[in-house]
């Protein structure tokens, strides 16, 4: 039985892209839709140029329950946050139970939570004095940043590292792991 996805991202998708090629001629996966809460962002292009359709939507019709609702008509079976940056509904969650999973560019529970994404998490790790940091791969649940982790992958961080340098290093990891990391789950379904 082909097992149907839903990526949500927020900004350039760049994963969303990685994850979109690794599943191309699997049979047993199909990316059915991109779900994006900002009208200009780059996801969609991606999705656009893989031929897969996006929808945009507001905060508010997340809050208010009409994301779940479609994800529901579109029979879809698994959700990837791939870039997202609004909190999942605790009725999304409820009804796609270690069915939703996420993946944040640090080793949580460090450097997580309301607030922490993107750069201001390689500029958190840069100004503590890290010496590593790396991605964690979770289950979402009703809180921030804290479901179960799946996976996590680690890379060094000098002390000549730029936020931008540990960014470029996260990102190889995601990029290496994260479709891998999505297979293994899915399989288990
Ligand atoms: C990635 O660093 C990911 O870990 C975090 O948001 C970023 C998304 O980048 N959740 P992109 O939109 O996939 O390029």
């Amino acid at each position: 039985m082909t097992k149907q996805v839903a990526i949500f991202a927020s900004g350039s998708g760049s994963n969303a892209e990685n994850i979109i090629k690794h599943f191309e001629n699997n049979s047993n996966v199909n990316i059915k839709l991109v779900l994006c809460n900002k009208k200009d962002a780059f996801v969609l292009e991606r999705a656009k140029k893989f031929g897969i359709p996006s929808v945009v939507f507001s905060k508010k019709q997340m809050e208010e329950g009409e994301i779940l609702a479609l994800l529901k008509k579109e029979q879809i079976d698994f959700v990837v946050l791939a870039g997202f940056l609004l909190k999942v509904p605790d009725e999304m969650v409820a009804a796609y139970p270690n069915r939703i999973v996420n993946i944040h560019p640090a080793l949580l529970p460090n450097y997580g939570g309301k607030g922490m994404y993107g750069m201001k998490v390689h500029e958190a790790v840069v100004a503590a004095g890290e010496r590593e940091s790396g991605i964690t791969i979770h289950f979402v649940n009703e809180f921030f940043d804290s479901g179960e982790t799946i996976f996590q992958a680690r890379c060094e961080v000098l002390p000549t590292d730029s936020p931008e340098d540990v960014a470029t290093k996260v990102h190889a990891l995601e990029y290496a792991h994260f479709p891998q990391v999505i297979e293994s789950v899915l399989e288990k379904l």
